[in-house]
């Protein structure tokens, strides 16, 4: 396997203030592959921001070992003067090599769209020519060419952060972290720069790290995803698997505020079909699968192995990574010994059975 772009290991972070000590970042390991785009999703104060400021050393941790496109940045079980791995010029290259763009995009305001890019050219070795080239190639790239002249003032919010998009990637970086930089936009907006993000991942490799609370941005673009809490990475894995077998109550959390089967949960379970569930041969449960685990075929074995009938009362496909994420909600009735032999069939084929009234028997 390729040697990750990213490789965090073991970091902390801990800030000392007179009185208390807050332990921002906990033992947290974290390997980025080239081209992925890595969402780290979890609530205000989880840590996200001070953990991806350690990857350019904006943050130097208190212990730990950064590593960035094989150059160790940062270790700590050395001499303590000696932890931070390279010198000052050396570092400053290397994190022009690592974008960044923010929420509230950091724009000088005194200066045009043109001179905002520009300004981070500032100590490129390019020509004045080569630099105005780069300058107009990048913002015919973020689509702001007929807007070079204008001051940050005049923008929308969505143009504001595709000049800021356009700056971070001035000095051709391998790696863009995005610090909740769609918060602040409405819907659609925060649509457009994701597919500019996509764009850049796709077509130029860029390697992305997208911090955020909104798990729909992260079901847009990303391919991977890490859920932080206090400090803790309390979960992680491909974007399909964390959609489709979420482990910790969290990560539902984050899921469910981008899909729809919690409000369906919440209306069916006032039908009378739920309320008036025979629960010794009935149970309302929520089925999910992902790839090839098909509805249609399981649902006829349930009955054709176990006699269990499956009254679907809602369902719904998404398409993620390519892959297909289905979720049920059923009832299935039949004989209780049965339907206990039935839910644990599913569970063998891999499908996540979240039992939500009736029968209990996972
Ligand atoms: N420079 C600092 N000095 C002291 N405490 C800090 C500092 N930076 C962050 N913290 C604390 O560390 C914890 C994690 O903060 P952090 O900004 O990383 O969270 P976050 O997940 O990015 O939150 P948000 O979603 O609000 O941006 C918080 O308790 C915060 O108050
Ligand atoms: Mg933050």
């Amino acid at each position: 396997m390729s040697e990750p772009i990213i490789s965090l290991q073991n970091i902390n972070v801990t800030f000392k203030q007179k009185k208390k000590t807050i332990e921002a970042v906990k033992s947290v390991s974290l390997e980025v592959e080239k081209g992925d785009v890595y969402g780290i999703v979890g609530y205000s104060g989880a840590g996200k921001s001070t953990l991806v400021r350690v990857i350019n050393l904006l943050q130097i941790p208190t212990s730990g070992t950064v590593v960035v496109n094989g150059t160790t940045f940062f270790k700590a079980n050395n001499p303590s003067a000696h932890r931070v791995q390279i010198g000052a010029k050396e570092l400053r290259d290397k994190r022009r090599k690592i974008g960044m763009i923010f929420q509230h995009f950091n724009l000088l305001n005194e200066r045009t769209v043109s001179e905002n890019v520009a300004f981070a050219l500032q100590n490129s070795k390019l020509s004045k020519e080569d630099k105005d080239a780069k300058v107009t190639e990048l913002l015919e790239l973020v689509d702001l060419t007929d807007r070079k002249d204008q001051y940050p003032s005049q923008l929308s919010g969505g143009q504001k952060q595709r000049v800021a998009i356009a700056r971070a990637l001035a000095n051709d970086p391998e790696i863009l972290i995005s610090d909740e930089a769609t918060s602040a936009l409405d819907p659609k907006t925060t649509n457009q720069i994701l597919a500019l993000l996509k764009k850049l991942n796709e077509e130029y490799g860029l390697t992305i790290v997208l911090i955020t609370h909104e798990m729909q941005a992260v079901k847009e673009v990303a391919n991977k995803v890490a859920v932080m809490q206090d400090g803790q990475i309390i979960e992680r894995g491909s974007l399909l698997e964390i959609f489709a077998q979420p482990e910790e109550q969290l990560t539902r959390e984050f899921i469910e505020t981008a899909t729809n089967i919690d409000r369906a949960i919440d209306v069916i379970s006032q039908q009378p079909v739920i309320q008036e569930l025979n629960e010794g041969q009935q149970v309302f449960a929520r089925l999910t699968y992902s790839g090839n685990n098909a509805d249609e075929p399981l649902i006829t074995s349930l009955y054709d192995k176990f006699n269990v009938v499956a009254n679907i009362l809602y369902g719904n496909v998404e398409v993620l990574q390519g892959e297909e994420v289905g979720s049920l909600l059923v009832i299935l009735g039949g004989e209780p010994s049965s339907l206990e032999q039935a839910l644990a069939y599913l569970a063998d084929q891999g499908v996540a059975v979240e039992v939500l009234k009736g029968t209990q028997t996972v």
